[in-house]
């Protein structure tokens, strides 16, 4: 059974990686994930913001060293200098280039134009394979136009494709009037891949503290489906790899994101779930289901119920025979 699959350009064993998560906070923990197969490791995101609140804390702790007793001069400042923020994560993502022989990709959440192309050239230096954007804002001004946020996607690529020369590939929202444009602009832009879905922090309510209270679950399969009705749209209409990450827990979910045509498939919520092993439970339940299919390679999957072939499950008249049948009581309970 030929696993084997490209991503970006890079040749992966297999199209299963870890995406981005607290999975790859150390680099043991990387180990792990490449020991139980993954193809590729997206390490945890370097977001700027906590760069600069460590920068303060450090000039904070300097400050504190400078104006207090013997031993804290000698602790407190060396320990605040010795790894500050964006060394720790350059750090980890070059000892955990070193230890696997998978490719490490690096995560960036800038918020500077200066920040996302210099974070994303020190990446490169530190040994990561490829840059995936982590585009994560949420447009909470409602004065923001919609062209604005797109044209925001579009100057961030910009920026780390002039400043690295290893692959970029842009995580992006489904929150877009049109998504598939924002796809199709951001592929002729030169992304090199595009990571479907980003799954954003939706802060709940709780009625009896009377507190917002950040809400971040883990997904559910059901969530599958909207990124993979978009892959499904997408594949072959765009140079970029496409990756598909939200709701992997089974074997099962991996085939059905092939099928709709993602070159590869992420998943954090089931090996946060299960243990980095269960990347071991998806992989030898995709060779099974593959070989009791018939399938040799990846390739012969990859993209068998994409748009271009079941157009029509996909758009309107997907919707309108599902409705037909669910109006006839014909749903799952
Ligand atoms: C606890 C946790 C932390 C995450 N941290 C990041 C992150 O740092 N950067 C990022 O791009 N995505 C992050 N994600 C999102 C995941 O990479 C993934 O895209 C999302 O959870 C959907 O995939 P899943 O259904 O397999 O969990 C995180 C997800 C979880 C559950």
């Amino acid at each position: 059974m030929d696993l084997s699959t490209d991503y970006l350009g890079l040749a992966l064993r297999n199209p299963v990686i870890a995406s981005a998560s607290p999975l790859s906070r150390t680099a043991d923990r990387v180990r792990q994930l490449a020991d139980a197969g993954v193809g590729a490791v997206v390490l945890y995101s370097l977001f700027e913001e906590q760069l600069r609140r460590e920068a303060d804390e450090n000039a904070r702790l300097v400050d504190a060293g400078a104006e207090s007793f013997a031993e804290s001069l000698s602790y407190f400042p060396a320990e605040a200098q010795d790894e500050p923020g964006p060394r720790r994560y350059l750090s980890l993502l070059e000892r955990a280039a070193a230890a696997v022989d998978v490719p490490v990709i690096g995560s960036l959440n800038a918020v500077s134009p200066a920040g996302w192309a210099d974070f994303a050239r020190a990446m490169q230096e530190a040994g990561a394979a490829a840059i995936e954007l982590n585009i994560y804002s949420l447009p909470g001004d409602p004065h923001t136009s919609g062209r604005d946020v797109e044209q925001r996607h579009l100057d961030v690529l910009a920026r780390v494709k002039d400043a690295v020369s290893v692959p970029v590939a842009v995580k992006l929202s489904p929150f877009f009037s049109s998504p598939g444009e924002m796809a199709l602009r951001l592929d002729e832009a030169g992304a090199d891949g595009l990571v479907l879905f980003n799954r954003f922090l939706q802060p709940d309510i709780d009625p009896e503290t009377l507190a917002v209270v950040p809400g971040f679950g883990l997904s559910s399969p059901e969530e599958a489906r909207l990124p993979r009705t978009w892959i499904a749209l997408l594949h072959g209409r765009v140079h970029a790899s496409l990756a598909a990450t939200t709701g992997v827990e089974t074997a099962a979910d991996v085939a059905k994101y092939l099928l709709a045509g993602a070159d590869v498939v992420m998943t954090a919520s089931a090996l946060l779930r299960h243990g980095p092993e269960h990347a071991s439970v998806l992989l030898e339940g995709l060779a099974g289901w593959m070989s009791r299919k018939g399938f040799a390679t990846v390739g012969a999957v990859r993209g068998l119920l994409a748009a271009p072939v079941d157009a029509e499950a996909y758009e309107r008249a997907g919707f309108v025979s599902a409705l037909r049948s669910a109006n006839e009581g014909d749903y799952p309970t």
